[in-house]
């Protein structure tokens, strides 16, 4: 019996403390989605899971903004984020959120096993404490001055200057960003996952075991393993979250970097009772491939903590693979939501109604994927113009103009051969595997240049073939010349499903290709002769210089 393979497939959950920009699409959520994408196009079985993270300082942060409650913030981009994502076409099988019941449940019953195992130290330290609001004060909810650069205004967590992680003991001059008041040290009980215990484990599963982690991956791992590791709290003093199971535990919540990855197990478990299915098999079963796409900033809670925690339970598998991408800028300067300068998602769909696909096209063939990388509006339209218009959808444009013009739009036959007919043929024959070979190494950008380039093969063979010349002295070989065409036009419709999904649907649709999976495709027999094929509509359209003015203006504009 044949057992379809199993891949559990996670993308980042998005902070619920604002709306997506293209940085989250290009970083986490399109690759996985071309993953997902392709995985279930070869048969496989696919749970491709995101959702919204909906704890954490930033949200009560932006609450505090908008003189709105933290609920409040994450319904609304929840419901924002979940729809501009849907809207692009990433498939998830769920994008559930961290406030639902079962996710409560789940990541309290989690801690809950840690604790009984004994897996915690607990602490008491001496933590800054806003004495006018009677508060303990969470790393973002100090200021001060950095240690490494003299920036006035680092968090207790991060300085964005320098870009150091820090702690807040280490800040100078420290003060409570609620009330602007000198904090004061009070001592606090937490729990502590202890890393370090862990370190010989990690050393041996990441640093022997997975060397095929990509090199950015790799490399930060090593980087944090050879520091030491350091045991980590995973609760806090804050009112915003998951309640710390336990009767010492008043006041206190599940820190968000223990709850949020858990999240992946509640949304596995969600869908799985919606479709009367068992989640366990996709968690469990040492079969499954666990994949985590994310961020570079996402690293090391991907590839050092939650598998620690996974590992302390001792019922869950350990992803197999961390794609992590790099992080994509906006023309020449980083994202930054605080200071409006981005591209937001929902922003984009409203702007270019039924363009998802060109979004996705460009963004794939910058995916940060080694080192950082930039969209820029110009680059956009040189793509769509260039790329788009002038090679894949002039190619379909005008192989079915040439179809219904000489052949009254039925599939000729391939009558006479030539060589550059069978080469061609023979090119396409292994692209399935090649562009496939190149999605399972996580080379997107690849994978997607090589369905282009079978495209300007096509248009290639056209030009060199004319069959508008040829139809005057040999019909039946511009017959053969169309006929191989289409098969290639076809062939690319089910290479691009993954990464065009819409296109590829309207191109199929146009040539009447029925529905398959990618497994043993005969590229020379996708069409049969004499079916009809629907009129060409235009797949992509230019786009012109004002429109991308325009954008530029409202990036100025902030
Ligand atoms: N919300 C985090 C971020 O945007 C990512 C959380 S990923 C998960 O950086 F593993 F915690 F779910
Ligand atoms: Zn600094």
């Amino acid at each position: 019996m044949d057992v379809k393979k199993r891949y559990t497939i996670t993308a980042a959950l998005p902070y619920a403390n604002g709306p997506i920009h293209l940085g989250h699409v290009a970083g986490a959520h399109l690759p996985a989605d071309i993953y997902a994408r392709y995985l279930r196009q070869k048969n496989a079985s696919v749970i491709f899971i995101s959702g919204s993270d909906e704890h954490g300082v930033p949200i009560t942060v932006r609450a505090q903004q908008e003189s709105s409650t933290p609920q409040k913030v994450v319904d609304k981009y929840h419901a924002l984020n979940k729809k501009a994502l849907e809207g692009l076409g990433i498939s998830y099988d769920i994008f559930a959120r961290t406030s639902s019941p079962t996710h409560y449940e789940t990541a309290a019953n989690f801690f809950t096993v840690l604790c009984q195992k004994g897996i915690f130290e607990v602490h008491e330290t001496a933590q800054y404490y806003d004495p006018l609001h009677q508060q303990f004060l969470s790393d973002r909810y100090i200021k001060g001055i950095c240690p490494h650069c003299s920036n006035p205004n680092a968090y207790g967590d991060q300085c964005e200057a320098c870009g150091s992680t820090l702690s807040p003991e280490e800040l100078i001059d420290p003060t409570s960003a609620i009330s602007g008041e000198k904090p004061v040290l009070k001592n606090t009980k937490h729990w502590y996952l202890p890393l370090h215990k862990y370190e010989a484990w990690l050393k041996e599963w990441i640093l022997e075991e997975h060397k095929d982690f990509k090199t950015n991956v790799y490399g930060q791992c090593k980087g944090w393993l050879d520091q030491g590791l350091q045991p980590r709290a995973v609760t806090r003093d804050l009112s915003w979250g998951i309640p710390v199971p336990l009767p010492e535990g008043t006041d206190k919540v599940l820190y968000v970097w223990f709850d949020a990855p858990i999240g992946y197990i509640s949304a596995t478990k969600e869908w799985a009772q919606a479709k009367k299915v068992d989640w366990e098999p996709f968690w469990q079963d040492p079969t499954t491939t666990l994949v985590h796409f994310l961020g570079k900033d996402n690293i090391v809670f991907h590839c050092i903590i939650f598998p620690v925690m996974l590992k302390a339970h001792g019922e869950f598998i350990l992803p197999k693979q961390v794609p992590a991408n790099e992080f994509l800028n906006l023309e020449g300067k980083k994202f930054s939501t605080s200071r409006n300068h981005a591209v937001w998602l929902h922003d984009y769909l409203e702007d270019f109604k039924g363009k998802e696909d060109v979004l996705r096209y460009v963004l794939c063939t910058i995916t940060p994927e080694n080192k950082d990388s930039d969209f820029t509006w110009k680059d956009f339209q040189d793509k769509n113009n260039n790329e788009l218009v002038a090679n894949l959808g002039n190619l379909v444009n005008r192989t079915l103009n040439l179809v219904h013009r000489d052949f009254d739009g039925v599939v000729p036959p391939r009558a006479t051969s030539n060589q550059s007919d069978q080469h061609l043929l023979d090119t396409l024959s292994t692209s399935f595997t090649e562009v496939g070979n190149a999605i399972e190494q996580f080379k997107f950008k690849e994978a997607l240049q090589l369905c282009m380039g079978y495209a300007t093969l096509g248009n290639k063979y056209l030009t060199d073939m004319a069959p508008w010349h040829l139809i005057k002295s040999s019909p039946v070989s511009a017959g053969t010349v169309l006929h191989t065409t289409l098969q290639l036009i076809a062939t690319v419709a089910l290479l691009i499903r993954p990464f065009l999904p819409q296109t590829s649907k309207k191109i199929a649709d146009m040539l009447g290709l029925q529905e398959m999976g990618w497994d043993n495709i005969d590229v020379t027999n996708l069409l049969k002769v004499g079916s009809r094929l629907k009129s060409p509509e235009l797949l992509f359209e230019k786009i012109e210089d004002s429109v991308i003015e325009a954008q530029r203006e409202k990036l100025e504009r902030g």
